[in-house]
């Protein structure tokens, strides 16, 4: 496995798992179409937003419909012969705090096809020395409890539990564990 930025090279294999129903955002299945258009409008134009270190993107919108400002992020694919998922890193710059309607520093998905065989673990591991790069002592990681296998990818990863909560009523209002997991012995 490995991460890659994002690249127009590589986005016919991104476009395929959308065609075969893929959602990037676990939260909103309609990110599938949305980028599917994006990509048929200017596929340029899309890959160098997902990579957005400088926010420069626009607003994100939420499950509910609302926007709100992006903080800077960094998005990886994850490659393992094909396209496989995706994981994303998110901050405010200078502190480890979150606004209330970002769940975690990082967010992942692995294509139903290729599920199972440790690609999310061996992603959330290979991301957090990038984390560190920034600044960041620690990473907020949050999961459905009703998602185990995420759950356990956290924990493979280092993850402790901190506390579980009411997400924002703008991300859906479920209920959430979240996690943290320490920098100081990677990288
Ligand atoms: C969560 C997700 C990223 C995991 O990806 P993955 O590449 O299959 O994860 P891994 O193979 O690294 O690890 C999965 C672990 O969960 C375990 N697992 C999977 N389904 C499980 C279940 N129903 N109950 C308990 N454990 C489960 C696996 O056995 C494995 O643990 P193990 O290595 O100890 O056997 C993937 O299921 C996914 O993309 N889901 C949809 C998006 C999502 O939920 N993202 C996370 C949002 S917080």
């Amino acid at each position: 496995m490995k991460l890659l930025k994002p690249t127009l090279d590589h986005i016919p294999a991104y476009a395929a798992a959308l065609k075969r129903g893929w959602s990037p955002d676990n939260l909103r299945q309609q990110a599938t179409q949305e980028q599917l258009s994006k990509i048929s409008d200017d596929a340029a134009t899309f890959v160098s937003n997902l990579d957005d270190p400088t926010a420069k993107a626009g607003p994100i919108t939420l499950p509910d419909g609302s926007k709100v400002a992006r903080l800077p992020s960094i998005r990886r694919w994850i490659w393992d012969s094909e396209f496989c998922g995706h994981i994303s890193l998110r901050w405010k710059p200078g502190t480890e705090e979150l606004p209330p309607t970002c769940s975690g520093h990082i967010g992942y998905a692995v294509v139903p096809w290729r599920q199972g065989e440790g690609l999310a673990t061996a992603a959330l591991v290979a991301i957090l020395p990038e984390a560190k790069a920034f600044g960041l002592r620690y990473v907020e990681v949050t999961t459905s409890p009703e998602n185990p296998a995420s759950v356990r990818v956290i924990e493979k990863a280092g993850g402790v539990l901190m506390k579980a909560y009411t997400a924002d009523k703008a991300l859906g209002g479920h209920e959430t564990l979240q996690y943290q997991i320490s920098l100081a012995a990677c990288g």
